[in-house]
Protein backbone atom coordinates (compact mmCIF):
# COMPACT_ATOMS: atom_id res chain seq x y z
CA UNK A 1 0.00 0.00 0.00
CA UNK A 2 1.00 3.10 -1.00
CA UNK A 3 2.34 5.58 2.03
CA UNK A 4 0.47 9.01 2.12
CA UNK A 5 2.63 11.79 3.27
CA UNK A 6 1.19 14.99 4.32
CA UNK A 7 2.75 17.62 2.58
CA UNK A 8 4.30 20.29 4.72
CA UNK A 9 4.92 23.99 3.59
CA UNK A 10 7.41 25.80 6.15
CA UNK A 11 8.25 29.22 6.03
CA UNK A 12 11.81 30.14 6.89
CA UNK A 13 11.61 33.70 7.70
CA UNK A 14 15.24 34.18 8.10
CA UNK A 15 16.27 37.71 9.96
CA UNK A 16 12.84 39.06 9.24
CA UNK A 17 10.27 40.09 11.61
CA UNK A 18 10.09 41.23 15.28
CA UNK A 19 8.35 39.59 17.74
CA UNK A 20 5.26 41.85 17.62
CA UNK A 21 5.37 41.47 13.22
CA UNK A 22 5.11 37.85 13.87
CA UNK A 23 2.18 38.34 15.97
CA UNK A 24 0.66 40.76 13.61
CA UNK A 25 1.76 37.99 10.75
CA UNK A 26 0.69 35.07 12.24
CA UNK A 27 -2.57 36.05 13.22
CA UNK A 28 -3.44 37.08 9.59
CA UNK A 29 -1.90 33.97 8.00
CA UNK A 30 -4.74 31.98 10.49
CA UNK A 31 -7.16 34.24 9.87
CA UNK A 32 -6.49 33.96 5.64
CA UNK A 33 -6.36 30.46 6.36
CA UNK A 34 -9.27 30.00 7.83
CA UNK A 35 -11.51 32.15 5.74
CA UNK A 36 -10.32 30.15 2.68
CA UNK A 37 -11.17 27.31 4.33
CA UNK A 38 -7.59 25.51 4.25
CA UNK A 39 -7.71 22.33 4.82
CA UNK A 40 -4.87 21.76 7.07
CA UNK A 41 -5.17 17.90 7.21
CA UNK A 42 -4.14 18.11 2.94
CA UNK A 43 -1.24 21.21 4.07
CA UNK A 44 0.68 21.19 7.20
CA UNK A 45 1.96 24.75 7.93
CA UNK A 46 4.69 25.73 9.80
CA UNK A 47 6.83 28.71 10.35
CA UNK A 48 10.32 29.89 11.25
CA UNK A 49 10.74 33.25 12.85
CA UNK A 50 13.90 34.26 14.45
CA UNK A 51 15.08 32.63 17.95
CA UNK A 52 13.27 36.43 19.99
CA UNK A 53 9.98 35.76 18.10
CA UNK A 54 9.61 32.60 19.57
CA UNK A 55 7.52 32.77 22.67
CA UNK A 56 5.48 35.31 20.93
CA UNK A 57 4.32 33.20 18.37
CA UNK A 58 4.38 29.69 21.21
CA UNK A 59 2.00 32.29 23.46
CA UNK A 60 -0.30 33.03 20.29
CA UNK A 61 -0.88 29.98 18.49
CA UNK A 62 -1.31 28.03 22.14
CA UNK A 63 -4.12 30.73 23.51
CA UNK A 64 -6.00 30.89 20.15
CA UNK A 65 -5.55 27.01 19.28
CA UNK A 66 -4.22 28.01 16.12
CA UNK A 67 -3.45 25.43 13.78
CA UNK A 68 0.31 26.47 12.41
CA UNK A 69 3.07 24.73 13.63
CA UNK A 70 6.21 26.47 14.31
CA UNK A 71 10.14 26.13 14.79
CA UNK A 72 13.47 27.65 15.36
CA UNK A 73 16.13 28.76 12.15
CA UNK A 74 19.14 26.69 13.96
CA UNK A 75 20.08 25.28 17.25
CA UNK A 76 23.21 24.56 19.11
CA UNK A 77 24.64 21.21 19.00
CA UNK A 78 25.25 21.50 22.93
CA UNK A 79 22.46 21.12 25.60
CA UNK A 80 23.44 23.72 27.98
CA UNK A 81 27.22 25.23 29.30
CA UNK A 82 29.88 27.76 28.32
CA UNK A 83 28.28 28.42 24.48
CA UNK A 84 27.77 32.21 24.17
CA UNK A 85 25.07 33.37 22.14
CA UNK A 86 23.88 29.85 21.28
CA UNK A 87 20.63 28.35 21.93
CA UNK A 88 19.62 24.80 22.99
CA UNK A 89 17.23 21.96 21.79
CA UNK A 90 15.99 21.71 25.41
CA UNK A 91 14.87 25.76 25.21
CA UNK A 92 13.20 25.13 21.57
CA UNK A 93 11.01 22.13 23.12
CA UNK A 94 10.22 23.62 26.23
CA UNK A 95 8.30 26.77 24.06
CA UNK A 96 6.53 23.74 22.07
CA UNK A 97 9.17 24.38 18.55
CA UNK A 98 8.14 20.94 16.44
CA UNK A 99 10.56 21.75 13.78
CA UNK A 100 14.02 23.17 13.45
CA UNK A 101 15.97 23.79 10.18
CA UNK A 102 19.64 22.19 10.45
CA UNK A 103 21.97 22.81 7.57
CA UNK A 104 20.50 25.60 6.07
CA UNK A 105 23.28 26.96 2.54
CA UNK A 106 23.44 30.57 4.61
CA UNK A 107 24.49 28.85 8.09
CA UNK A 108 27.12 26.46 5.93
CA UNK A 109 28.33 29.62 3.99
CA UNK A 110 28.49 32.16 6.36
CA UNK A 111 28.56 30.73 9.39
CA UNK A 112 31.10 28.30 8.47
CA UNK A 113 28.59 25.02 9.77
CA UNK A 114 30.32 21.99 8.29
CA UNK A 115 29.20 18.58 7.98
CA UNK A 116 30.14 17.74 10.87
CA UNK A 117 28.13 20.27 12.68
CA UNK A 118 25.45 19.62 10.78
CA UNK A 119 25.02 16.13 11.81
CA UNK A 120 25.83 17.03 15.52
CA UNK A 121 22.76 19.61 15.09
CA UNK A 122 20.82 16.67 13.76
CA UNK A 123 21.74 14.90 16.97
CA UNK A 124 21.05 17.80 18.94
CA UNK A 125 17.37 18.27 17.94
CA UNK A 126 16.39 14.73 18.41
CA UNK A 127 17.63 14.55 21.78
CA UNK A 128 14.93 16.65 22.72
CA UNK A 129 12.07 15.49 19.98
CA UNK A 130 12.27 18.48 17.79
CA UNK A 131 12.25 17.46 14.02
CA UNK A 132 15.17 18.84 12.25
CA UNK A 133 14.28 20.14 8.59
CA UNK A 134 18.12 18.77 7.31
CA UNK A 135 18.93 21.57 4.30
CA UNK A 136 21.07 20.29 1.80
CA UNK A 137 21.88 21.28 -2.03
CA UNK A 138 24.40 21.96 -4.40
CA UNK A 139 26.38 25.26 -5.44
CA UNK A 140 26.46 26.05 -9.50
CA UNK A 141 29.89 25.23 -9.25
CA UNK A 142 29.02 21.93 -7.59
CA UNK A 143 26.68 21.58 -10.76
CA UNK A 144 29.05 22.00 -13.09
CA UNK A 145 31.53 20.08 -11.47
CA UNK A 146 29.80 16.65 -9.79
CA UNK A 147 26.50 16.78 -11.58
CA UNK A 148 22.64 17.47 -9.70
CA UNK A 149 22.83 14.58 -6.90
CA UNK A 150 25.99 13.69 -5.75
CA UNK A 151 26.83 16.61 -2.89
CA UNK A 152 23.21 16.59 -2.02
CA UNK A 153 23.38 12.95 -1.16
CA UNK A 154 26.54 13.43 0.36
CA UNK A 155 25.77 15.74 2.79
CA UNK A 156 22.11 13.71 3.95
CA UNK A 157 24.55 10.94 4.55
CA UNK A 158 26.81 12.71 6.36
CA UNK A 159 23.87 14.42 8.04
CA UNK A 160 22.09 10.99 9.31
CA UNK A 161 25.50 9.30 10.17
CA UNK A 162 24.61 8.31 13.49
CA UNK A 163 21.22 8.31 13.10
CA UNK A 164 19.46 5.26 13.43
CA UNK A 165 16.16 3.33 13.07
CA UNK A 166 12.49 5.54 13.06
CA UNK A 167 13.71 9.05 13.53
CA UNK A 168 11.57 11.68 12.07
CA UNK A 169 13.14 13.62 10.15
CA UNK A 170 12.50 16.32 6.89
CA UNK A 171 14.70 16.79 4.07
CA UNK A 172 14.85 20.32 2.31
CA UNK A 173 16.86 19.82 -0.75
CA UNK A 174 17.58 23.23 -1.61
CA UNK A 175 19.78 24.34 -4.93
CA UNK A 176 22.01 27.19 -3.65
CA UNK A 177 21.79 28.53 -6.70
CA UNK A 178 18.01 28.56 -6.55
CA UNK A 179 18.13 30.18 -3.43
CA UNK A 180 16.80 34.15 -3.21
CA UNK A 181 18.00 33.84 -7.32
CA UNK A 182 14.40 33.78 -8.66
CA UNK A 183 15.62 31.05 -10.68
CA UNK A 184 13.75 27.74 -9.38
CA UNK A 185 15.08 24.54 -10.15
CA UNK A 186 12.47 23.08 -12.84
CA UNK A 187 10.31 20.28 -10.95
CA UNK A 188 11.93 17.65 -13.37
CA UNK A 189 15.22 18.74 -11.40
CA UNK A 190 13.96 18.50 -7.82
CA UNK A 191 12.23 15.44 -8.49
CA UNK A 192 15.84 14.14 -9.77
CA UNK A 193 17.55 14.65 -6.31
CA UNK A 194 14.54 13.82 -3.94
CA UNK A 195 14.17 10.45 -5.71
CA UNK A 196 18.18 10.08 -4.52
CA UNK A 197 17.48 11.52 -1.04
CA UNK A 198 15.35 9.20 -1.10
CA UNK A 199 17.44 6.37 -1.79
CA UNK A 200 19.65 7.37 1.14
CA UNK A 201 17.01 7.96 3.45
CA UNK A 202 16.04 3.76 2.77
CA UNK A 203 19.57 3.20 3.05
CA UNK A 204 20.20 4.97 6.63
CA UNK A 205 16.72 4.78 7.86
CA UNK A 206 15.13 1.99 6.16
CA UNK A 207 12.05 1.50 3.75
CA UNK A 208 9.15 2.24 5.83
CA UNK A 209 10.96 5.35 7.86
CA UNK A 210 11.99 6.77 4.12
CA UNK A 211 8.48 5.96 2.72
CA UNK A 212 7.01 8.63 5.52
CA UNK A 213 9.73 11.44 5.91
CA UNK A 214 8.73 14.56 3.68
CA UNK A 215 11.28 15.52 1.21
CA UNK A 216 10.82 19.07 0.70
CA UNK A 217 11.70 21.37 -2.27
CA UNK A 218 13.29 25.47 -1.80
CA UNK A 219 14.73 27.63 -3.53
CA UNK A 220 12.72 30.61 -5.40
CA UNK A 221 9.06 28.70 -4.35
CA UNK A 222 6.22 30.82 -5.43
CA UNK A 223 2.49 30.65 -5.73
CA UNK A 224 3.15 30.79 -9.62
CA UNK A 225 5.60 27.38 -9.73
CA UNK A 226 4.19 25.49 -6.09
CA UNK A 227 2.32 23.31 -8.59
CA UNK A 228 4.86 22.02 -10.51
CA UNK A 229 6.74 20.95 -7.78
CA UNK A 230 4.19 19.00 -5.62
CA UNK A 231 3.10 17.14 -8.52
CA UNK A 232 6.57 14.94 -8.59
CA UNK A 233 6.11 11.64 -6.59
CA UNK A 234 8.97 12.61 -4.28
CA UNK A 235 8.66 16.25 -3.49
CA UNK A 236 6.32 16.79 -0.52
CA UNK A 237 6.49 20.51 0.12
CA UNK A 238 8.87 23.67 0.19
CA UNK A 239 11.10 25.64 1.98
CA UNK A 240 9.99 28.49 1.30
CA UNK A 241 12.02 32.19 2.30
CA UNK A 242 11.42 35.55 0.43
CA UNK A 243 7.98 34.31 0.05
CA UNK A 244 6.84 33.79 3.16
CA UNK A 245 7.35 37.57 4.36
CA UNK A 246 4.49 38.19 1.71
CA UNK A 247 1.18 36.98 3.24
CA UNK A 248 -1.14 36.69 -0.11
CA UNK A 249 1.66 35.00 -1.41
CA UNK A 250 2.55 32.18 1.27
CA UNK A 251 -1.38 31.62 1.45
CA UNK A 252 -1.92 30.97 -1.95
CA UNK A 253 1.45 28.38 -1.53
CA UNK A 254 0.16 26.86 1.05
CA UNK A 255 -3.21 26.61 -0.52
CA UNK A 256 -1.42 24.33 -3.53
CA UNK A 257 -3.88 21.70 -3.36
CA UNK A 258 -6.49 24.19 -5.00
CA UNK A 259 -4.04 25.02 -7.70
CA UNK A 260 -2.73 21.18 -8.81
CA UNK A 261 -6.59 20.21 -8.31
CA UNK A 262 -5.28 17.11 -6.12
P1 LIG B 1 13.93 31.65 -1.22
O1 LIG B 1 14.70 30.99 0.01
O2 LIG B 1 12.54 31.03 -1.24
O3 LIG B 1 13.92 33.10 -0.94
O4 LIG B 1 14.70 31.29 -2.46
C1 LIG B 1 14.55 29.63 0.34
C2 LIG B 1 15.39 29.31 1.55
O5 LIG B 1 16.47 29.88 1.71
O6 LIG B 1 14.98 28.48 2.41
Amino acid sequence: MAVTRTPLIAGNWKLNLDHLQAIAFVQKLAWSLGDAKHDFAAAEVAVFPPFTDLRSVQTLVSSDKLPIAFGAQDLSEHDSGAYTGEISGAFLAKLECSYVIIGHSERRTLHNETDEVVGAKVQAALRHNLVPIICVGETADDLEKHGPSAVPVAQLRAALAGVTGAADVVVAYEPVWAIGSGQAATPEQAEQVAAALRTVLVETLGEDVAAKTRILYGGSVKAANIAGFMREPNVDGALVGGASLDLDEFASIVRFPQHVGL
